[in-house]
C-alpha cells in the first residue's frame, strides 16, 4: 500500500491529529458507578458481548502493532502506531469494565472467534489484514456498540463507548484513506478472493457465536438465518464503501 501524494497529505494530517490528541483512557471514567447489565438479558450473555469487544481491541492492537512494523511506508506505519497505541487503552477500559462485571460462567469469547482474529493477522498481506481489522471487525463493533447504546442502556457503558467512538473515528478516517486505492488497485479475482475470504472469516464467527451463547429468541433456524444475513448485509456495505463490492455476491 503506498499512498499518492495527496493522500499522503491527508494521511499527514491524520497522524498529526491522532499523535496530538489524548486516547480514551482508563483513568477517563468514574468506576465507582456499577455497570448496570438489563434485567432480560443473561448476564452471561451481557458479559459475552463485552468479552468480544474486549477481545477485538487487544487483537487490533496486536494487528496494528504487526502492520506497522512491517509497513512498506512509515507514513503508514506511524498512523498505525497510534492506532495501536489507541486500542491498547480501549482494551483496557473493555478489560476493567468486564472486572466489575465479575466473571460470569461462559462469559469467555468462542474460541473460533479468538482464533480466526489471530489467523487473520497477516503482514505478509497488509490489505487482508486491515480488511479484516479495520473494515470487518470495525465496522462489528460499532454495530455491537450501537446496540448497547439502544437496547442496554448502562450509563457507564454509555459513557465508555461516547469516548472510544471518537478514537474510532480517526481509525475509519484512516481506513477509508488508504484502503480505496489498494482495493482498485487489485484484479478483478483477487479482489473477489478477498471478498470471499472475509466473507468466511465473517460467517464463521458469527455462527460460532450464535452456537456457544443463549441469545433470546433465537431458538428458530429462519429468525437465526434472518437475523445472520441481516448482519452480514452490513458488513457487506461497509466493504463496497472501500470498493470491495464484488458482482453477484449476495450480500
Ligand atoms: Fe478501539
Ligand atoms: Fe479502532
Amino acid at each position: 500500500m503506498t499512498p499518492d501524494a495527496e493522500t499522503r497529505a491527508r494521511l499527514a494530517a491524520l497522524h498529526r491529529k491522532g499523535a496530538a490528541s489524548a486516547p480514551a483512557t482508563v483513568a477517563d471514567f468514574d468506576w465507582s458507578r456499577r455497570p448496570r447489565p438489563p434485567a432480560w438479558m443473561p448476564r452471561a450473555l451481557y458479559a459475552a458481548a463485552v468479552a468480544h469487544l474486549h477481545l477485538g481491541e487487544a487483537m487490533t492492537r496486536r494487528a496494528c502493532e504487526a502492520l506497522a512494523a512491517g509497513a512498506a511506508d512509515p507514513l503508514v506505519g506511524a498512523c498505525l502506531a497510534v492506532q495501536a497505541r489507541d486500542e491498547g487503552h480501549h482494551a483496557a477500559i473493555y478489560g476493567r469494565y468486564l472486572a466489575l462485571l465479575g466473571a460470569a460462567p461462559g462469559a469467555a469469547p468462542a474460541p473460533v472467534v479468538a482464533e480466526t482474529l489471530a489467523a487473520a493477522i497477516d503482514p505478509a498481506r497488509p490489505l487482508a489484514t486491515l480488511l479484516a481489522y479495520n473494515t470487518l471487525l470495525e465496522s462489528e463493533a460499532l454495530g455491537i456498540q450501537a446496540g448497547f447504546e439502544t437496547w442496554l442502556p448502562c450509563p457507564l457503558f454509555r459513557a465508555i463507548n461516547g469516548r472510544i467512538a471518537r478514537d474510532e473515528a480517526r481509525h475509519v478516517a484512516f481506513g477509508r484513506l488508504v484502503l480505496p486505492p489498494a482495493v482498485a488497485a487489485l484484479d478483478p479475482a483477487a479482489r473477489r478472493d478477498l471478498y470471499h475470504w472475509l466473507r468466511g472469516l465473517w460467517w464463521s464467527c458469527a455462527e460460532a457465536v450464535l452456537d456457544g451463547y443463549r441469545f433470546p429468541g433465537m431458538a428458530s433456524g429462519r429468525i437465526r438465518r434472518r437475523w445472520l444475513d441481516s448482519r452480514w448485509a452490513r458488513r457487506h456495505r461497509a466493504l463496497a464503501a472501500v470498493g470491495l463490492a464484488v458482482e453477484g455476491a449476495n450480500p
